[in-house]
């Protein structure tokens, strides 16, 4: 089976890739460094250096002999997307540079995927809108054009639904209205400028399936946390790249962090918050599973991709118990919220697909937290506090 990650330097795209690597899948990733030059730009943290796309694969086929084909291109061009299905593909590293075929799936990452950074200033929010919608149509017109059976799986986000005040259904909604039903893709109201190109994304696909029979998984996922998946723990140099700093650490991550070096604990406003949450494992899981059971073809499918929910302040207390009983000092400190959202409200999200094609969740227990912490004391020298806050405004 013929695998193409778009984003495969990413946090969750490098784990993707040993993953299917690991089991005998033929892997190809895509990456133009997108993420590690905004992280430059932008002075924020990282936890510890991670070498290029291409010495991890180099890294990768020593210590296990699998091969992970590299091709560093930007795919906001359509000629560099649309060469990965006909075969005039240019491989930065790859065993053999023969064409690795047409990929039966494709995992979509490749976007900018952090809410502040698309809210800095206008600057930012049209590098994102960019940035998303061309990499979703490519992939949509080279699939249109070359291969509508591929099986493509997105990472959408819950970010998508925002917070209504009824529950949140996987992804569809039956609607009556004067007597007559249909069913229409759940109402969706981001709450910044990268949830809505999320929104956007679902419509640019959601077009492709209805105009052009595409077969689409569309994962609204919840943020994740955690840095080690068992594919990673063979070598440190392995380790996907993991934030801290308030534009692209995701929460849980940021406050094991914060945990490690004394830094009272964020949490905006009144930190009643409540999300879905859930570990970088099980986004492999997922993701295994919805290859293994592909979308029909005309089939948008859509999961809600969490294992537990929880208020910022459940994550802040959990993560203070652990770390007072690991010898932390760690405090947690309310301030002024930099975002516009509810801080107290209601939130019943439906996420049972995902448990009925076979994912197992890995839960948030203190024995996850603590091994979160002692990963981050081993880099505790690297952090720098300057960047764990910035409070970038909505
Ligand atoms: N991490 C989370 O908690 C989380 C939660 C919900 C949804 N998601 C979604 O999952 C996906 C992956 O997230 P992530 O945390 O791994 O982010 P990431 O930034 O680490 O990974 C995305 C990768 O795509 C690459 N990329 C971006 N634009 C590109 C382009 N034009 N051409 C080639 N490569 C490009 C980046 O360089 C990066 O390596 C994103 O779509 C994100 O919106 C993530």
């Amino acid at each position: 089976m013929k695998i193409l990650i778009l984003g495969g330097d990413g946090y969750l795209g490098w784990p993707t890739a040993m993953f299917f690597s690991n089991r005998g899948y033929d892997v190809t990733v895509v990456d133009n460094y997108f993420r590690r030059n905004a992280c430059t730009e932008l002075d924020v943290g990282m936890l510890y250096p991670v070498p290029t796309l291409v010495e991890r694969a180099k890294i990768w086929h020593e210590l296990t002999g699998n091969e992970i084909k590299v091709v560093i291109g930007d795919l906001t061009d359509p000629e560099v997307m649309r060469s990965l299905f006909t075969g005039i593909v240019e491989y930065s590293w790859a065993l053999d540079r023969g064409f690795a075929g047409i990929p039966e799936t494709v995992i979509h990452y490749a976007e900018q995927p952090s809410a502040p950074y698309s809210m800095i200033n206008y600057k930012y929010a049209n590098i994102t809108i960019k940035n998303n919608l061309l990499v979703t149509n490519n992939l949509m017109f080279a699939l249109r054009d070359f291969s509508r059976d591929t099986h493509v799986i997105h990472i959408g986000t819950m970010g998508e639904y925002g917070t209504p005040n009824i529950d949140i259904e996987e992804g569809w909604l039956e609607i009556e209205h004067k007597g007559r039903k249909d069913k229409f893709l759940f109402p969706r109201q981001a709450s910044s400028l990268y949830h809505t190109t999320k929104v956007m994304d679902t419509d640019l696909m959601w077009f492709g399936v209805r105009m052009w029979g595409l077969g689409i998984t569309d994962l609204m996922q919840g943020p994740v946390y955690g840095m080690e998946t068992k594919d990673s723990v063979i070598d440190k140099q392995l380790r996907t790249l993991f934030n801290y700093d308030e534009i692209f650490g995701t929460i849980l991550n940021r406050f094991i962090v914060q945990a490690v070096v004394d830094y009272p604990l964020t949490v905006y406003g009144k930190g009643g918050q409540t999300r879905g949450y859930l570990n970088i494992n099980d986004t492999l899981q997922c993701i295994h599973m919805a290859e293994k059971t592909p979308a029909q073809k005309g089939e948008l499918r859509i999961f809600n991709q969490i294992m537990e929910t929880f208020s910022a302040n459940d994550l802040a207390d959990k993560v203070q118990r652990v770390g007072k009983k690991m010898g932390y000092d760690v405090k947690i400190n309310h301030i002024e919220n930099p975002r516009k959202e509810a801080e107290e409200h209601y939130y019943n999200p439906t996420y049972q697909g995902l448990i009925e094609i076979g994912v197992e969740p890995n839960y948030l227990t203190d024995e996850v937290l603590a091994g979160m912490l002692q990963v981050a004391e081993e880099y505790k020298s690297n952090i720098r506090k300057d960047v764990i806050f910035k409070g970038i405004k909505w």
